[in-house]
């Protein structure tokens, strides 16, 4: 078999068996594929696609080309989650320990933030003296024990999607359905998950603006799930504005204490409880959704989530005094208020821009090797929809350098008030 040969198949539009596919990752993986002739074959793949059962290959030669985790020590069905990218972001620090409450492990591998985009893995981090990481044998015995975890990534997880990865976003394949769906179902599949909830984002803080894009792209993967063995479930969710309040690590966690102590913000709350509850569908909990959604919310207004994090935190070396007196996280020197210019309704908050002012207050990181700030960040007080004032502080900015003159630019320009809006729809469509 020749790559030549298979570059000019997919060029000419015709179909990649089993076969060619698998040699192809086996070879890239090894280096005998060079980068010229696999940036080729994406490019065809963007322009002339690949059915399921292609883009399902792709998946599982990809999830095999390094580790595959072995979570079969663990009791009972896990489940994963995965969120396509988004700002403000803070729902698994909410759903890993409500989901856990209701005895679902949840065996989390959490990935740092890049660009506008934060990191769960940073926001655990947050927490002082939280660790993320942990021996296999310890990570196991927290779920078994506790229901959850949270670690880092940990071997070399689908080597062969990272370098491909690596290589489409130099040579502008990036955005391509079948690229995407098996770039993030071969390392859900290699992290050993046997059911996978996926949050498709749409809007400008995700990687798919328009809801037919991230709608195809969610039925792809759902059906590649599928077709690899692992019952899976998507949710479309609106990232047009950033979700919650707070955009930061400290300020997320905050949120998230808010929140599982039942004073959460809508939209991160509706999220986080149709996410759940197909957690709790897929671990065979109940079939019935409302039932889920119903069982979810009784953990919160009992106390037994708040609970869960607390004991999840102790867990992993984390100061626990922080779930009772969260906002002694907020230790920022500096603080900003944004005031509207004039009076009227917010239509439009530019996710993606916030994600970048965030930032750029040392939120995130431009380059994967930044170091980030855990106490900066934005904590907005109005979202698209509300009524504001001419003088109202539209948000509030965490910085640790009086020097904010871009940021407060970047947030003006992206902060759109005009004569009337609506809060924008969350929930898009659910693909089972
Ligand atoms: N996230 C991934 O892991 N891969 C993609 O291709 C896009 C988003
Ligand atoms: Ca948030």
């Amino acid at each position: 078999m020749r790559m030549v040969d298979l570059i000019e198949k997919k060029r000419n539009g015709e179909f990649l068996s089993k076969e060619e596919i698998d040699f192809m990752i086996a070879e890239y993986t090894s280096g005998e594929i060079p980068d010229y002739q696999m940036s080729a074959f994406a490019m065809a793949v963007y322009f002339q696609d690949m059915t399921d059962e292609e883009i399902t290959h792709l998946t599982l030669a990809m999830a095999n080309s390094g580790d595959v985790i072995d979570l079969s020590a663990l009791e009972g069905i896990k489940v994963d989650k995965h969120s396509t990218g988004g700002v403000g972001d803070t729902t698994t620090l909410v759903l890993a320990p409500l989901v856990a409450t209701l005895g679902v492990p949840v065996a989390k591998m959490s990935g740092r933030g890049l660009g506008h985009t934060g990191g769960t893995l940073d926001k655990f981090e947050a927490i002082p003296h939280f660790s993320i990481e942990m021996s296999e044998e310890k990570f196991i015995q927290s779920v078994n024990q506790l229901k959850v975890a949270v670690i880092g990534q940990s071997g070399d997880l689908a080597p062969a999607d990272k370098r491909l990865y690596a290589l489409r976003d130099v040579t502008a394949t990036v955005e391509s359905v079948p690229m995407i769906a098996s770039s993030i179902m071969s390392k859900k599949i290699a992290a050993g998950a046997d059911a996978i909830v996926l949050d498709v984002t749409v809007g400008d803080g995700a990687f798919m603006k328009t809801t037919e894009e991230a709608t195809r792209l969610a039925q792809t993967m759902v059906r590649i799930g599928e077709l690899a063995g692992r019952k899976t479930m998507a949710v479309i969710s609106d990232m047009s504005e950033p979700l919650g309040f707070a955009i930061g690590n400290s300020l997320e966690v905050v949120e998230a204490i808010h929140a599982l102590r039942g004073e959460g913000p809508a939209d991160l709350m509706e999220l986080v409880y149709t996410l759940a509850a197909q957690m709790l569908m897929l671990a065979e909990v109940t079939d019935d959704f409302e039932q889920a959604k119903k069982m979810l919310v009784e953990k919160i207004e009992n106390g037994e989530a708040l609970e869960k994090f607390r004991e999840m935190v102790a867990n992993q070396g984390g100061d626990v005094s922080i779930v009772d007196e969260p906002e002694k996280l907020l230790t920022a020197s500096v603080k900003k208020e944004l005031f509207a210019e004039k009076s009227g309704y917010i239509t439009r908050m530019v996710a993606d821009k916030i994600g970048v002012a965030a930032m750029k207050l040392g939120a995130g990181r431009e380059k994967k090797e930044d170091d980030i700030d855990f106490a900066v960040g934005i904590l907005l007080h109005k979202k698209v929809g509300d009524y504001v004032e001419v003088g109202e502080s539209l948000l509030t900015i965490h910085a640790n350098n009086e020097n904010t003159h871009e940021v407060e630019e970047i947030l003006r320009k992206n902060i759109f008030i005009g004569e009337n809006a609506t809060a924008p729809q969350l929930i898009h469509g659910i693909i089972t």
